[in-house]
């Protein structure tokens, strides 16, 4: 692999202003140089593991099958279509984690994870629609995509315990992929990918909070410091008797103005990052001895620049750290190494909430 850092071949700017979350995009030869870091041997091997997420699914006469990992040699020998696919392949090979250098022109909070499948001449995960943005990055052999209409929660699936195949999927447009070739697939749209030659697909997921989320983590913030014995003021809001037993408008406006006041007046800005960081992945801390710490793979670590500090958010938990450590998390979070020592000097706390969080690997 060369040293110099991966980029899809194509505008980023014309990208984001026409295609990102609202058409797809077929870019051919993105990763004209680009190959394949896994084979179908190695990729195997990582679904025999207990803490890989793995499954196999396949089609045969007698219709889909699911069989969630780990799995075991006998998985594979079998006579109908099958997929392997194995989540969060980032976390185990660098240099598959080292395709997130393409997405470096879109938010690093927003990256999930990279799947990686393999799947046998004319296997394939069926017509679905994914409810979040992925690139489709072809590592070996040739795959036809599909792309179908837009879908909801309503578009009607096959019945099928752990699979959520569409019922119905209309063609409207085919591509076929081959090795460095990359299908973008905005949230909600149909596609259905069938293996033309045996081969290797590794998918760059994002993920989104939902807005409801964020408001309960927000009103969970503002109840936190909002004094509980201060009562509703209505003033300005009593002007015309009502009729009785009536809330006019103005009463219903001043209480609804209140809570936004009360929501603007205590917001320490933490909502956001908080979410968006939960659920990493949780390393022990480091040993003593190491000499350098970089993030573990699985982490979720992210920072907000505020008017005269930073916030940094490790797996869901925040601290506010002087806002000369921009460089730092910069470093860490493009996935340098720092000394322990450029952590505790930056701020006292900083290296024990980074660990305590389980977000750093040490090195000796
Ligand atoms: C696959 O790699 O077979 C499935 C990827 C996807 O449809 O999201
Ligand atoms: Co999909």
């Amino acid at each position: 692999m060369s040293e110099s850092l991966l980029t899809f071949q194509f505008d980023e700017k014309v990208f984001l202003d026409c295609y990102w979350q609202r058409r797809p995009l077929l870019i051919k030869a993105a990763l004209p140089n680009w190959q394949s870091p896994l084979s179908p041997e190695e990729l195997g091997g990582l679904a025999f593991e207990e803490d890989a997420d793995s499954r196999l699914i396949s089609k045969s006469k007698n219709g889909w099958m699911l069989k969630q990992g780990p799995l075991v040699s006998a998985d594979f020998q079998r006579s109908d279509d099958w997929t392997l696919l194995v989540n969060g392949v980032d976390h185990w090979v660098p240099e598959v984690a080292a395709l997130r250098q393409c997405l470096r022109f879109l938010p690093q909070w927003r990256f999930d994870d990279v799947m990686v499948s393999y799947a046998v001449a004319d296997g394939g995960v069926g017509p679905h629609f994914d409810r979040y943005d992925v690139f489709l990055v072809q590592g070996t052999g040739r795959r036809k995509w599909r792309l179908g209409g837009w879908c909801d929660e309503n578009t009607p699936r096959i019945k099928h315990e752990g699979l959520n195949l569409l019922q119905n999927f209309e063609t409207s447009e085919e591509y076929l992929l081959e090795a460095g070739d990359v299908l973008y697939v905005p949230p909600g749209l149909a596609h259905w990918g069938v293996a033309d030659t045996p081969c290797m697909t590794y998918s760059l997921g994002f993920r989104a909070p939902t807005v409801a989320a964020l408001l309960a983590r927000w009103a969970d913030k503002t109840l936190e410091s909002v004094d509980p014995e201060l009562l509703l003021e209505d003033r300005a809001s009593v002007t015309n008797p009502p009729r009785p037993g009536e809330i006019t408008l103005a009463h219903w406006n001043n209480a609804r103005e209140a809570i936004r006041n009360s929501m603007e007046a205590l917001d320490d800005g933490s909502w956001l990052g908080e979410v968006v960081t939960e659920h990493g992945e949780c390393a022990p801390p480091p040993s003593k001895h190491a000499t350098a710490l970089r993030l573990h793979p699985g982490a979720r670590v992210s920072w907000q620049a505020l008017s005269n500090e930073c916030s940094v958010y490790a797996n869901g938990e925040a601290l506010r750290i002087p806002l000369s450590s921009v460089p730092i998390l910069e470093r860490l979070c493009s996935g340098d190494t720092v000394s322990p020592y450029e952590l505790t000097s930056a701020h006292p706390d900083f290296l024990n909430f980074l660990a305590m969080s389980g977000v750093l690997v040490g090195l000796e």
